[in-house]
């Protein structure tokens, strides 16, 4: 196993950091890592804001629902959809954007977001950082939105705490390998004994780390999948007009 892959394998999410500031050349070397992923059209339908200011973060931890460790990391990252830079290329052509009305446009610019972001915490975890993404910028887009200034067209997709790590981290198991990785057509059989063999796996992991609380990974995640627990997502990005209804 190569080195890349074996930093990508030891992957677990921090969510305490150390004081120590991180280096703004560090944060550009990284983010150009981000830059450099493959984008559908060559579109490049992103951004990427980044936050240092005290007290942006400490509003985003709580629009965040309470999430300290945002406030703590000294850094934090929202990977942005973006269609203005687009629809400005489409002015400057006097076309008509239309992409971004579209649920098509909706994924091409989360996925865009989503595969930066995976190389971003690649890069920075590489470089002994520790990160924690946050979808809970999409608990009040709005308010988001409004925060960072972010114009029509646009979509804060996610965010990403970086800093250094403090204390010991645990890694979280995950499923077993043969529920991720399917031959030729998606195979069901045998996925709930995977389940359940994943369920016992988590409740004593979740046992060991002091939090039994959370049951195993069907009943946490069960729970969660009840609701619509972001339920303003919708509204928020059709008032960022991605009407979503093409
Ligand atoms: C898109 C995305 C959004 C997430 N949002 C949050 C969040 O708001 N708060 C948080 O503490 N963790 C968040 N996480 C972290 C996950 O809970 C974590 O990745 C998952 O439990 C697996 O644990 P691991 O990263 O330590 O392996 C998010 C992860 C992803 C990929």
């Amino acid at each position: 196993m190569n080195e890349l892959i074996k930093g990508i394998k030891d992957h677990r999410s921090i969510r305490n950091f150390s004081d120590t500031p991180v280096e703004d050349s560090l944060i550009d070397e990284i983010l150009q890592a981000a830059q450099a992923m493959p984008n559908s059209i060559n579109g490049q339908q992103s951004s990427v804001i980044v936050i240092k200011n005290k007290e942006t973060k400490r509003e985003i931890a709580k629009l965040a629902g309470n999430q300290t460790w945002i406030d703590d990391a000294p850094v934090f990252l929202v990977f942005v959809m973006d269609f203005y830079k687009t629809d400005l290329a489409a002015k400057k052509n006097q076309i008509q954007q239309a992409i971004h009305e579209s649920i098509e446009g909706t994924m091409v610019g989360t996925f865009d977001a989503g595969l930066q972001m995976g190389a971003t915490i690649i890069a920075a975890e590489s470089m002994g950082l520790g990160i924690v993404p946050i979808g809970g910028v999409r608990r009040n887009p709005q308010e988001m939105i409004t925060l960072l200034n972010l114009p029509e067209y646009t979509f804060p997709v996610a965010g990403l705490a970086v800093g250094y790590p403090k204390g010991e981290s645990h890694q979280k198991p995950r499923l077993p390998f043969e529920t991720f990785r399917h031959f030729e057509t998606y195979q069901k059989d045998g996925l709930e004994a995977a389940i359940e063999e994943y369920d016992k796996q988590m409740e004593l992991y979740l046992a060991e780390i002091g939090r039994p609380q959370e049951g195993n990974w069907s009943k946490y995640t069960s729970n969660i999948y009840q609701y619509v627990y972001y339920p303003n997502v919708y509204s928020a990005l059709k008032d960022q007009k991605f009407s979503n209804d093409k």
